[in-house]
């Protein structure tokens, strides 16, 4: 059945800006996360503890954490590769990061120069130090029905990387098409796979809006259980080290969709489309979520 309550993962200060050309100043990104927290988003994304020289717009997450305003009950993870990435999370008084690995091999050495069997060894001692903080952990896995450099990915490797991170300790696994190209039933394949292995309710799907399938994956999965999404306000995004791969789906689209089957999130809509012509104006780019639009011009 249906969840009748869903939360959104508000991703677009992450994944939404990290591949902007441009510098965003960090005014516009605080303003960004404060007006998400008060459209009614919980958990937002805003930074990533990275390597500078490969992500340069994420660069200024010190800073961006020690001047964020925490609002009561929003938490505000940020991704992390390794323990200096750590390090810095935990000086900037994060509570909660996000670890991330990929299903595939060619990803995880173009987005983080290791193999996925490295990556794990890498991260075991980052998750351990971030549980005796006390923080909370996510974790992603990337490339879930395909990869830009190996082509077709197997749900049995996905399923063996969300086991990894959840024996590391990450309470919720987000599985992410990170090339937007997966169709729904490839989504059901892979949420059955890992849901073999993990309860439904730890598992969060996490879609690019590439080929335009973001609603219908999030449809099959939402029939799977599924009541966790990521999404990222106006489409934002995409990923530097995915070539062609466009933003997560908007979070407008995810709510009409959402609330028009009757499914809580307890966000305003309004809210998020003005949220989301803001952010686009800022960015010198048409506002794309379709959602937001008709919602505006109505
Ligand atoms: P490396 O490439 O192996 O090189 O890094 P390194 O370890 O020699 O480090 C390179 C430089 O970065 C060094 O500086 C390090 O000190 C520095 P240098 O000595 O050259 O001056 N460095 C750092 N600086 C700040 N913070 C750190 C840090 N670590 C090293 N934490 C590493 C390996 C993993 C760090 C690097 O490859 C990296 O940062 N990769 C991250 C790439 C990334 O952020 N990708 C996008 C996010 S993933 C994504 O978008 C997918 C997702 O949305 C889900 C989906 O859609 O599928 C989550
Ligand atoms: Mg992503």
């Amino acid at each position: 059945a249906r969840p009748t309550r869903v939360r959104l993962v508000e991703t677009g200060p992450r994944d939404g800006l990290q591949n902007e050309p441009m510098p965003v100043p960090l005014a516009v990104k605080l303003e960004l996360i404060e007006r998400l927290a008060a459209a009614g988003l919980t958990t937002i994304e805003a930074g990533a503890f990275v390597s500078p020289k490969r992500v340069p717009q994420m660069a200024d997450s010190g800073a961006l954490y020690r001047e964020l305003p925490r609002r009561a009950g929003v938490s505000y993870p940020a991704l992390v590769p390794n323990l200096a990435g750590l390090e810095a999370a935990l000086e900037a008084g994060l509570d909660s990061v996000a670890l991330f690995v990929s299903a595939s091999e060619g990803f995880s050495q173009h987005n983080i120069a290791c193999s996925r069997a490295d990556s794990l060894v890498r991260l075991a001692p980052v998750a351990a130090r971030a549980r005796a903080a006390g923080l909370s952990l996510r974790g992603y896995v990337s490339c879930i029905v395909a990869c830009p450099y190996d082509g077709a990915v197997d749900p049995a490797a996905v399923a063996e990387m969300a086991l990894r991170l959840a024996d590391l300790g990450c309470d919720e696994i987000s599985l992410g098409d990170t090339l937007g190209i997966a169709t729904a039933d490839s989504v059901r394949r892979v949420i059955e796979a890992v849901a073999r292995r993990l309860p439904r309710e730890r598992i969060a799907m996490h879609f690019h809006d590439t080929y335009g399938q973001g609603i219908a994956n999030t449809l099959a999965s939402l029939e799977e259980g599924i009541a966790t999404f990521d999404s990222a306000v106006a489409g934002l995004g995409g990923c530097p080290f995915a070539p062609g791969a466009s933003g997560n789906v908007a979070t407008e689209d995810l709510l009409h969709l959402l609330h028009g089957l009757g499914c809580e999130t307890g966000i305003d809509p309004m809210a998020v489309a003005v949220t989301g012509a803001w952010i686009s104006a800022r960015l010198g780019r048409p506002y794309a979520a379709r959602a937001g639009r008709a919602l505006l011009a109505a």
